[in-house]
């Protein structure tokens, strides 16, 4: 996998992957964000912000989705920056923004996650990807050190990525007998709506980023015990289980193997 990353890596063409999450922002919030499972992986990846993210920080944003960390961050006192390949995406944030009164805290601007480098001048305290938008590209070199150059020394980078190695989707999908869909990922690369969407492990991606001068600070596994969002419907239905699995997750969530076997992984990373 690490391939992408060599000198040979081209710009992905956006315009067809833009239009699938235009179509995907107006019931985003309905099928992830207001889910079961979905608010247990955010309210996770919200405490990593509380620990990272003091209250007056200037954040860049990057696939801010339907914008549920901007408003986060922006009620915990940060000024945000929220930017996404998609319109419809910045559409719902922009009416959320303008019904907290959360103006003055965050502006959106389209941006794509390859062209970084537009923003350059600019300086923040933290960057922040949260939830696979780093899956919808390759160019992770190019993106680290376009990160880096837009960050404050100290300044902290928060990635929330798919990682390649999911039992629970194996199990999931083999109980329904689908062995394309049970192991899409594990090549490190699949087709979602006809579009490729990648995989790189924890340790791959670690590897890439700290190459910039970054070092990790922190690692978060989410979905080793805990199943991915999709089986959000089944899991509402199970509280004991899932309980105890949430147990088990918070126990192992930061080493290295539940963060190379679960659905996303979340690094931290300060600026050297
Ligand atoms: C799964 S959603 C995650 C949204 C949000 N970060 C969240 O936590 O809910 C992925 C987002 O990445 C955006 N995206 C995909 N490719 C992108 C790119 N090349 N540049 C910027 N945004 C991109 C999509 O438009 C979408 O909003």
């Amino acid at each position: 996998m690490l391939k992408n990353q060599g000198s040979y890596w081209r710009k992905l063409p956006m315009s067809s992957i833009q239009s699938l999450f235009d179509d995907c922002a107006v019931d985003y919030d309905k099928t992830f964000s207001r889910t079961f499972l979905g608010g247990y992986y955010r309210s996770r990846t919200h405490r990593v912000f509380d620990k990272y993210y003091s209250g007056d920080s200037r954040i860049l944003e990057l696939n801010s989705g339907t914008g549920e960390d901007a408003i986060y961050l922006a009620e915990s006192g940060s000024q945000v920056l929220a930017t996404d390949l998609s319109a419809s995406m910045l559409n719902v944030i922009n009416d959320k923004v303008a019904r907290k009164e959360l103006e003055g805290k965050v502006s959106t601007r389209i941006l794509d996650l390859q062209d970084l480098d537009q923003m350059a001048g600019s300086k923040f305290d933290g960057v922040v990807s949260n939830f696979g938008g780093l899956n919808c590209i390759n160019n992770w070199r190019k993106f680290a050190r376009d990160a880096y150059n837009l960050m404050n020394d100290g300044g902290i980078l928060f990635v929330c990525i798919m990682g390649p190695i999911v039992p629970w989707e194996w199990l999931w999908y083999l109980l329904q007998r689908d062995l394309a869909e049970a192991f899409r990922r594990v090549k490190g690369k699949s087709s979602w709506r006809g579009e490729d969407i990648y995989y790189p492990k924890a340790s791959e991606f670690k590897k890439i980023v700290e190459a910039e001068s970054f070092q990790l600070v922190y690692q978060e596994a989410l979905g080793t015990f805990m199943p991915p969002p999709y089986t959000n419907k089944h899991v509402e239905k199970w509280p004991v289980f899932y309980r105890s699995m949430s147990k088990l997750e918070t126990f192992v969530c930061q080493s290295n193997i539940a963060c190379h076997l679960s659905d996303h992984y979340v690094l931290v990373f300060k600026k050297c």
